[in-house]
This record gives structure tokens, C-alpha cells and sequence, in this order.
């Protein structure tokens, strides 16, 4: 558990691929743990920051209640419950919470503010989601692909299909070639992570053997898949222009059962981070079917509720893997 004490992670290249699996195999052992009863607590008396200035559901609650099971205490700071980046600098929040905290997470839209906060904090720092990275969901993507598949992760191949310029397309292009999968990113070009991005991808699979295929062509991208992925197309906040544009341009890559056939594994399954706009249950999935006429987006409610789907194994190893983290850099 101590392996990574003192540690960071505010982007997956900040682990070698021997410490990302590390830690995903002690996620395994603390999940086994947890449900056979016999967790035992490395982080009592220990105290977690967790800046949120964005919303979460999945996130907050992974770590309050991985945290909890630990014997650690958390307190959260929403965006208006800080002065931080408003009334007082990431510099100087950085090395108050560093006084009071042992580790601090921050969600917000930018990484140089959650790496600034390393820089300065002096205890690690978590980054929760960045407009760039979302490292901890790929430690719960990964455990959850582990669960779903006897092959070994080498042996993985997984599309993202959909939005690849940010966060979620980033984060699995890295990770894929960190540890040596068969990563295809699957969207129109102008959606393809950035250059320097794809670079260093390039870089990483030269040393894991992992094959990286970028392109416009779902039947190619998705062709022998053991997992599919997507992530929401838009969001809160973004100007309706905006939706409009990339609903367009996004539509042919929306997850459907027709896709997933496409894979030729009858076993296929599907992942999503969440929230999905599968269905008309949220505000935002009720606007786009009033303004385009749409049921769902990224992927279709048939995909979202059928065995395929393993979204909320997903979710749940969420707690598994922050708490893997935790004990690993906190113990
Ligand atoms: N997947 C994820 O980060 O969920 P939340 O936004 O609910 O934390």
C-alpha cells in the first residue's frame, strides 16, 4: 500500500505503467475486501480537502465514502464555499489547505490550476477532473475491463467513439498506450485529441507494444472490440449553437446496438463514465429531444439497459480505485 507515498495524480502520465497496474490490483483486493468484510483501515486520523468547482456525483461520493472506510475524514468545499481563484489565489490556497490537509482533490476546468495546487500544497493532490485529464476514472475504467475480460490488459482492444478533444478521449488514449492496449479513438478528425496528445501516445506504445489506430470509420474503429465507450456530447452551459453543430457532427457515432454488432463479439460490452443522456429522464435530454427530436445521444437507451452495458460496475469501482489511490499514497 505505501508504494506511492507522497504521490500526485494529476494526469495518468504521471504513473509508469508497473504503478498504474499496481494500483488497480490493490483496487481488486480492497474491493474483495470491502464486500468480504474484512477491510482493514490504513488511513485513520488522516484528512482530506475535496474542491469541487464543478458539480459530481460519482467522484464526491467515491471519496467521501472511500475515506470513510479508511478511517480518514473529508471536507468538502464546493465553489461557493472557498476563496479559491476568486478572492484568493491557488498559490496561497494551496499552502493553507497544505497546513490543515494530508491530501487535497480538486475538480475544476483547468489543469494548470489543480497542477498549481501541487506545485504548492506540499501533501499530494488529486486531480477529480480537469478539462483535460480525468485520470481516476481511469483507474475505474480499467479495473472494471479487468472484471470483464479473461485477457490480459495487452491483449485488451476498446473504441471511444464521440468527442476525443478533451478529458475523457485524452485520458484513454494515454492510458490504452501506457499499458500497452489496442486503443482506437473513433470520431471525425476535428474531434481527434490534439497532436502533442496523440504524440505522446505514439511515444508511450513504442515502449508498451500498444497498437493505436485513430479514424473516421466506426465499422474499422469498432471491428473486434472487447469494449465500447462514449462520453456526453454536450453539456450544461454550452450555448444550444454549439449543441446543434456537434449533434450533427457527432451523430453517426453514437453507440447503437447496430455498433456494437459491427464489433463481431457477441460478448462486447459497453462503458460510459456518466452521466449519459440515454433517455429523456435529465432537463438536458428533454431540451434536445424538444429541439432535435432525439430520445438519446451518445448512446441509445437500447445499448444503455442492455447486458452489454456495464456502466454501474463502472461506477461503483469509482470507490474502489480513489480508494486504491488513497491508500496508496496516503498510508
Ligand atoms: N464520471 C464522473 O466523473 O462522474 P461525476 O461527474 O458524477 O463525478
Amino acid at each position: 500500500p505505501y508504494a506511492l507515498a507522497g504521490r500526485h495524480f494529476l494526469k495518468e502520465l504521471d504513473f509508469t505503467e508497473e504503478e498504474f497496474r499496481g494500483l488497480i490490483g490493490l483496487a481488486a483486493e480492497l474491493k474483495a475486501a470491502k464486500k468480504a468484510g474484512t477491510e482493514a483501515q490504513y488511513l485513520r486520523g488522516r484528512n482530506i480537502a475535496l474542491i469541487f468547482e464543478k458539480t459530481s456525483t460519482r467522484t464526491r461520493c467515491a471519496f467521501e465514502v472511500a475515506a470513510a472506510d479508511q478511517g480518514a475524514s473529508t471536507t468538502y468545499l464546493d465553489p461557493s464555499g472557498s476563496q479559491i481563484g476568486h478572492k484568493e489565489s491557488v498559490k496561497d490556497t494551496a499552502r493553507v489547505l497544505g497546513r490543515m490537509f494530508h491530501a487535497i482533490q480538486y475538480r475544476g476546468d483547468s489543469q494548470e490550476g489543480v497542477e498549481e495546487l501541487a506545485a504548492h500544497a506540499g501533501v499530494p493532490v488529486y486531480n477529480g477532473l480537469t478539462n483535460a485529464w480525468h485520470p481516476t476514472q481511469m483507474l475505474a475504467d480499467v479495473l472494471t475491463m479487468t472484471e470483464h475480460t479473461t485477457k490480459p490488459l495487452n491483449r485488451i482492444a476498446f473504441a471511444y467513439l464521440g468527442d476525443a478533444r478533451f478529458n475523457m478521449g485524452n485520458s484513454y488514449l494515454v492510458t490504452g498506450a501506457l499499458l500497452g492496449m489496442d486503443v482506437r479513438i473513433v470520431a471525425p478528425k476535428a474531434y481527434w485529441p490534439a497532436e502533442e496528445i496523440v504524440d505522446r501516445a505514439r511515444e508511450l506504445a513504442v515502449r508498451s507494444g500498444a497498437r493505436i489506430t485513430l479514424t473516421e470509420d466506426v465499422a474499422e474503429g469498432v471491428a473486434g472490440a472487447d469494449f465500447v465507450a462514449t462520453d456526453v456530447w454536450v453539456s450544461m452551459g454550452e450555448p444550444k449553437e454549439v449543441w446543434d453543430e456537434r449533434i450533427v457532427a457527432l451523430g453517426p457515432y453514437a453507440v447503437t446496438m447496430d455498433v456494437l454488432r459491427a464489433t463481431g463479439n457477441a460478448d462486447v460490452k459497453f462503458l460510459h463514465c456518466l452521466p449519459a443522456f440515454h433517455d429523456l429522464g435529465t432537463k438536458v435530454g428533454r431540451d434536445i429531444h424538444e429541439r432535435h427530436g432525439l430520445d438519446s445521444l451518445e448512446v441509445t437507451d437500447e445499448v444503455f439497459e442492455s447486458a452489454h452495458s456495464v456502466v454501474f460496475d463502472e461506477a461503483e469501482n469509482r470507490l474502489h480505485t480513489i480508494k486504491a489511490m488513497l491508500v496508496a499514497t496516503l498510508a
